[in-house]
């Protein structure tokens, strides 16, 4: 029976593409077929017109297929939090479409911050399948730009400031993705450190410090990923924009990884049809957003990868074999997503999906500081609520990003809901006014948020408030406006904006019972750290955001979130601002000089007085205790090639079900050159409930002790002692255990 419906099956595809039944399936309709045959053989039947039309836009999100062959087009759609609604054919405003609300799922860093690959298979595979059932065929995230500084806008989009941290977190949620017949695409390569300039901001950076800090998520994504595209950014690198960067496409990207998919522009970052045609981008995007009164009809023609490059082939002035690998790389993704008849159909605003958001926003919640176990909140008897984030809408806004959700919970109303389940009242104060509006490409939250009150009427309202609750729950941070945590600007200023230092100040005074929690995408100061006695990290959630942050105010979720940045005290302590050297950042002349080099991060502050930082890389808290125990090796030596296994014993001492994250950073002992204080180089997070005791097992290869040696090219591990520290956090060491290298090698990408 099953056979039968095969041959039928198979015979209607003959008759809807060929018109003439019971001649042979083509080969590049035929699945049975493997995709290179298929590729080359749809590849062989276009034309040259027909190569060039499916390497560029068509309209702001999509390409065309090969409309004589039957070969579908491309749809692309933001990415990396949830799938962005439609907008029109040729503008950003709104399609005014009434099925494309999303669920948000938490921004990047929260992902990142609940250190567990398992969490990020979930996202991918259920952002993978919002954007499968809407009919998209790429997504275009995750990104896994380093977090060099904390005045970056869009580092909320990416996975902190660890590069092996990074590339762990960003495999599963590609494979998620890709697993429904989409493709991920992976964002911006490489470099894109900043928004300031960010169109042609020139970066320089030496060879090591780029193959060492910014290239290996990136390296990761598409050697153990397998990302089916990526996305060259804005900036440029040594002198060439990223689209149009022979070093990183052409030698790196497709040279040294051998990555076989598609490199898509960003959008608008195309700028030379000559170097963008030769140095291996392969679909350009966006590169003017204006069809109607600007190029009318042929704008789209007009592109760098259109006509200009049609006639430089025609001309014979650009050979065609770039043109075809461009055009493959474009079928095999075709042929990946939307020509796989055996994909699943994806799914939209599931229960699972919200499900997963509140996971996930609850495993990434970070509690950087507990005095006195005041949380959970479980014995308050009347919460006093305050500040603007508590009610705002926070998926409305920041760029691209930006999303129109079916639902979000606010922070309060999760808090209301899950107090009054407990018989805990609740009263709210707005404390500060920071951005009242609520709308981006014509997305509207709808909310209200206007106040008439002066700034220090806020504050005396919520002080008076305050003394008459028994907690006080500060709920602020940044949020998603310009100059904030958004896209095409950068923060002006490492402190709170908005007068927050303020209100906090006010409110410790008021209540000694004072939570804080910030909702960011950034580090930040915290002048009032040592009169606050709790401290809660919380990023931006998305449509669980409520429900997520009550389920850890008030325990029933432990939390083991563990920060995937540095919380240094002030700019000054991330390198890039150390000395106020504007080459550094944000740059002269349109050049940005990395001169810190290799010191990002907690690479750099452990290099610093320990009273430099706030909280360190890796650092969060439980409501459980844990007690590590001494760890075993495998061996004592490694001979570089093999691995070696650390066992690590981890203990629940206290009485609730809590997880943690056991961290294992290397120390090279000695170098021929000057290396980090110590790299993590692996971590593993345990679930225990009380009293339980179970093993996290570590592993190392040759990746965990070499640099990259500039000179030759080459991955170098050198003979001698390491360390391996192990601890539950960079600043919380608990072993030191020596490791002898007993070979040195050398070896590539
Ligand atoms: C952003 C990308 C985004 C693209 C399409 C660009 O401005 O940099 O991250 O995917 O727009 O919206």
């Amino acid at each position: 029976m099953k056979f039968k419906a095969e041959i039928l099956a198979a015979a209607m595809i003959c008759v809807a593409f060929n018109g003439n039944a019971g001649k042979p399936t083509p080969v590049y309709l035929d699945d049975s077929q493997p995709i290179e045959s298929r590729v080359q053989d749809a590849l062989s039947r276009m034309t040259t017109a027909e190569k060039v039309a499916i390497i560029h836009a068509q309209s702001k999100f999509s390409s065309p297929g090969v409309q004589r062959l039957g070969i579908p087009g491309i749809w692309c759609t933001d990415g990396p939090h949830g799938v962005r609604p439609d907008v029109l054919w040729d503008e950003w405003e709104q399609a005014g479409a009434t099925n494309d609300s999303c669920v948000a799922f938490p921004a990047l860093t929260c992902l990142a911050a609940t250190w567990n690959p398992e969490m990020s298979a979930i996202y991918g595979q259920s952002i993978g399948e919002e954007a499968r059932y809407r009919n998209k065929n790429v997504l275009l995230g995750p990104g896994v730009n380093i977090y060099r500084t904390p005045l970056n806008g869009r580092n909320f989009e990416y996975m902190g400031e660890d590069p092996y941290l990074s590339a762990q977190m960003v495999v599963p949620y590609i494979q998620g993705v890709q697993d429904n017949g989409v493709a991920a695409c992976v964002k911006h390569y490489a470099l894109n450190n900043q928004e300031v300039d960010r169109d042609h901001v020139n970066v320089l950076v030496d060879d090591r410090t780029l193959h060492e800090i910014y290239l290996p998520a990136f390296k990761a994504a598409v050697k153990d990923g397998g990302t089916w595209s990526i996305m060259p950014g804005y900036n440029k690198y040594n002198g060439d924009h990223a689209c149009e960067n022979q070093t990183l496409l052409l030698d790196i990207l497709k040279g040294d990884w051998g990555f076989d998919g598609v490199a898509i522009s960003d959008w608008g970052a195309v700028h030379n049809t000559e170097k963008v045609a030769q140095n291996g981008l392969d679909m350009e995007f966006g590169s003017w957003t204006n069809g109607l009164n600007w190029g009318a009809s042929n704008a789209y023609d007009n592109y760098y990868l259109a006509t200009p490059y049609l006639k430089a082939i025609e001309e014979g002035k650009l050979p065609m074999s770039d043109l075809d690998d461009k055009a493959a790389r474009v079928l095999r993704l075709i042929m990946r997503t939307e020509m796989d008849r055996n994909r699943p159909y994806g799914s939209m605003n599931s229960d699972e999906h919200y499900a997963a958001a509140r996971r996930i926003g609850g495993e990434g919640i970070v509690l950087l500081k507990n005095d006195k176990n005041l949380l959970p909140a479980e014995n308050a008897k009347k919460i006093l609520v305050v500040g603007e984030n508590a009610i705002k809408m926070m998926t409305v806004g920041g760029g691209s990003s930006s999303l129109k959700v079916q639902r979000e919970t606010l922070p309060l109303d999760g808090i209301r809901k899950a107090a009054s389940d407990k018989g805990i009242e609740v009263v709210y104060e707005r404390g500060y006014v920071g951005d009242v509006t609520g709308e981006y490409n014509g997305v509207k939250t709808g909310q209200d948020l206007s106040e008439s009150r002066s700034a220090d009427r806020l504050i005396a309202d919520a002080v008076r408030a305050a003394k008459d609750a028994d907690m006080v729950i500060f709920i602020g941070g940044l949020n998603k406006s310009d100059h904030q945590d958004a896209e095409g600007a950068d923060r002006q200023d490492y402190n709170l904006p908005y007068g927050q230092d303020a209100v906090i100040e006010a409110l410790a005074a008021a209540n000694p019972n004072l939570v804080v929690v910030n909702l960011t995408g950034n580090s930040y100061a915290m002048p009032w750290r040592d009169k606050v006695p709790a401290i809660v990290q919380g990023w931006y959630i998305g449509s669980e955001a409520g429900n997520a942050i009550a389920d850890v105010i008030f325990g029933k979720v432990n939390p083991s979130g563990k920060l995937p940045i540095t919380f240094a005290k002030d700019l000054k302590d991330y390198a890039a601002h150390a000395n106020g050297d504007a080459e550094m950042y944000p740059g002269v002349n349109g050049d940005v000089t990395y001169k810190e080099g290799l010191d990002v991060g907690y690479r750099y502050t452990d290099k610093l007085k320990k009273d430099r930082i706030n909280y360190a890389f890796g650092h969060g808290l439980s409501y459980t205790t844990f007690k590590i125990g001494q760890p075993a090796l495998s061996s004592k030596t490694f001979d570089g090639n093999g691995t070696v296994t650390v066992t690590v014993p981890v203990t629940n001492t206290g009485d609730r079900e809590g997880s943690e994250v056991v961290q294992l950073y290397v120390r090279d002992e000695k170098s021929s050159v000057a290396r980090p204080y110590k790299e993590l180089k692996a971590f593993g997070k345990v679930n225990l409930a009380p009293g339980e005791t179970r093993e996290v097992k570590l592993t190392l290869d040759k990746d965990a002790f070499a640099f990259y040696d500039a000179a030759d090219k080459m991955w170098t591990v050198e003979p001698g002692k390491f360390e391996l520290l192990i601890g539950n956090s960079s600043d919380r060491i608990s072993y030191r255990l020596p490791l002898q290298v007993g070979q040195s090698l050398k070896y590539k990408d």
